[in-house]
């Protein structure tokens, strides 16, 4: 049983990503996507250098927390996440997701955020090989695999991702592993089947979901 089991209401789980919210009307989008059927909500924190982009940091996570009761998972694609685990903790994340490529000392990271009481996220960009996460998966609550590369909402799904989800699901079994494993990046009705089927427990869609017409046919369709 993987750490999201817990929660889940769905086989697979549909986390929006909120960078395509309108961050005017945050509160509304969240509302939206909530009384659509969002099982979580998926929230990038972009620090302009581990990536281009800047998006948000936790005053933003401790908005949407005071929004809804759903779980919340902080994506930091941000250098040296370390200097800021607890600040988001506080904010009330329920799970903080550090990059591999980001964090010098992984199990360092990984305890600091179990002992802040919040599931452990692991995440990996597309050029990363599968075998940099493998010695951490003892240790983790999710991992987060990108099918594109971080930074912005809107690319396209980079399929090799499906190997990334296949051996992430093999290894699970195998070692009788409980964390969930998510998948994000370019994930829309024509991918996510293929996502399902090699086992991601949890999508993430962002320009997908916010625009269709009909959030709750959508998050219908990914799941
Ligand atoms: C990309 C972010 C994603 C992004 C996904 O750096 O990590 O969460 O919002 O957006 P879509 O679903 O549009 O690819
Ligand atoms: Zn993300």
């Amino acid at each position: 049983m993987n750490w999201w089991s817990r929660y889940a209401e769905h086989a697979t789980a549909v986390a929006p990503s909120l960078l395509s919210a309108d961050f005017a009307d945050l509160g509304r989008d969240v509302a939206r996507m909530e009384s659509a059927g969002a099982d979580l909500f998926h929230l990038d924190v972009m620090d302009g250098q581990f990536v281009p982009n800047l998006t948000f940091g936790p005053l933003v996570v401790a908005a949407v927390r005071r929004r809804t009761a759903l779980q919340l998972d902080a994506h930091l694609m941000v250098s040296r996440p370390e200097r800021h685990l607890a600040a988001f903790a506080r904010a009330g994340a329920d799970a903080i997701t550090v990059h591999i490529e980001a964090v010098p000392d992984p199990g360092a990271a990984l305890a600091e955020i179990g002992s802040l009481g919040v599931r452990r996220g692991l995440s990996l960009n597309p050029g990363t090989p599968l075998d940099a996460v493998l010695p951490w998966l003892d240790r983790v609550d999710l991992v987060l695999v990108m099918s594109v590369q971080p930074g912005a909402g809107g690319q396209s799904f980079q399929p090799a991702a499906l190997d990334k989800l296949r051996g992430l699901t093999a290894r699970r079994a195998a070692d009788g592993l409980g964390f969930a494993i998510s998948i994000d990046g370019g994930v829309n009705d024509a991918t996510a089947p293929a996502c399902r089927g090699a086992g991601a427990d949890i999508l993430v869609a962002g320009s997908y979901l916010f625009g269709a017409a009909d959030p709750a046919a959508a998050i219908a369709a990914l799941r």
